[in-house]
């Protein structure tokens, strides 16, 4: 079975940091065609920055990462650094990175490289905001009929928001740009907090990362210890919710999760509650389908396997 070629699109931060970290330990099945940085969490500079360093950790250097879009389509960019720190990837001491970013734009390369590749072998993994999927979409909208899949990180239903009482971070940032995709007619796989909240980095679970004992591990493991003390004073959960990594977890072991095929749409016009996930659980309207929307995961299941290739880098 040939590996599942992916464009992960990204604004490093830690939780993306792990997600990068399990799809670059898993080349049997995924083919990282491309990294492509966006300004979400912290500004595109660091997000593109931090993207290069991940891939240097993972010992990648070779995989070509592009900066994006530095600031939403409609709206002043918003960032997370109360989470995530001023770097973005507070935690560990990484050294900066010595590999270049590529030269084009994230955008184009989104666009050249679904139409250079057959039609419906290219799944988008967006952990950020949608600002660079959603532009390449304007600038080429044949490019929707062409992608295999979008498996992203966003949204929340009976989890709510996390930035604001009704949105979750990574849609509130550019709802318009969530608009736009969650329309583009492209299968769509949605990991929202419904399902991420789950995904928690107990301290046994973070152990079990620092006792491997290779610069992964330990910087893995650093990276959670700075990124869960935001969600254990907002939630008192025990540990970081590990967001993005169930993207790439979904890629590799699907049965991982569970979750229903229905209508998800995004609030742009009303300031309280913009950026929300408007998704129809309960088949309350007769809006059609358009995503299928993560409520359940096998948490056990999703960290032996993270843990496990974690071990292979
Ligand atoms: O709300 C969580 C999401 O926002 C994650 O992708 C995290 O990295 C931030 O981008
Ligand atoms: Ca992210």
């Amino acid at each position: 079975m040939p590996a599942r070629k992916i464009i992960i699109d990204t604004d490093p931060g830690q939780d993306d940091a792990v997600a990068i970290l399990l799809a670059l330990a898993s080349p049997e099945e995924l083919e990282v065609l491309g990294i492509t940085a966006v300004a979400g969490n912290v500004p595109l500079e660091l997000t593109a920055r931090n993207a290069r360093m991940v891939c240097e950790l993972a010992g990648k250097p070779e995989t070509p990462v592009f900066a994006g879009c530095d600031r939403p389509l409609a709206h002043d960019l918003v960032t997370a650094e109360h989470v995530h720190g001023k770097t973005g990837l507070d935690g560990p001491d990484l050294p900066e990175p010595s590999m270049p970013l590529q030269d084009g734009d994230a955008v184009d390369f989104i666009i050249e490289t679904l139409r250079a590749q057959p039609e419906k072998t290219v799944t988008l993994c967006p952990l950020g905001p949608l600002t660079n999927i959603a532009a390449a979409l304007q600038r080429a909208p044949d490019i929707a009929a062409r992608i295999q899949e979008i498996v992203l990180m966003g949204g929340a239903y009976f989890e709510v928001g996390n930035i604001t009482p009704a949105a979750e971070f990574n849609i509130y940032v550019d709802p318009e740009a969530a608009e736009i995709v969650f329309k583009c007619g492209a299968p769509i796989t949605v990991m929202p907090l419904d399902v991420t909240h789950k995904a928690l980095v107990t301290s046994s679970r973070n152990e079990a990362f620092r006792a491997l004992g290779t610069p992964v591990g330990i910087a893995v493991a650093r990276m959670t210890d700075f990124f869960e003390r935001f969600d254990k004073e907002k939630y008192g959960s025990d540990g970081a919710p590990l967001h993005d990594p169930c993207v790439t977890a979904y890629l590799l072991q699907p049965d991982l999760f569970s979750g229903r095929f229905i209508n998800v749409e995004i609030e742009t016009r009303s300031d309280l509650t913009r950026g929300m996930t408007v998704a129809d659980w309960w088949r309350v309207t007769d809006r059609a389908p358009n995503a299928m929307f993560m409520g359940d995961l096998d948490a056990d299941g999703f960290f032996s396997l993270l843990t496990e290739r974690l071990a292979r880098l």
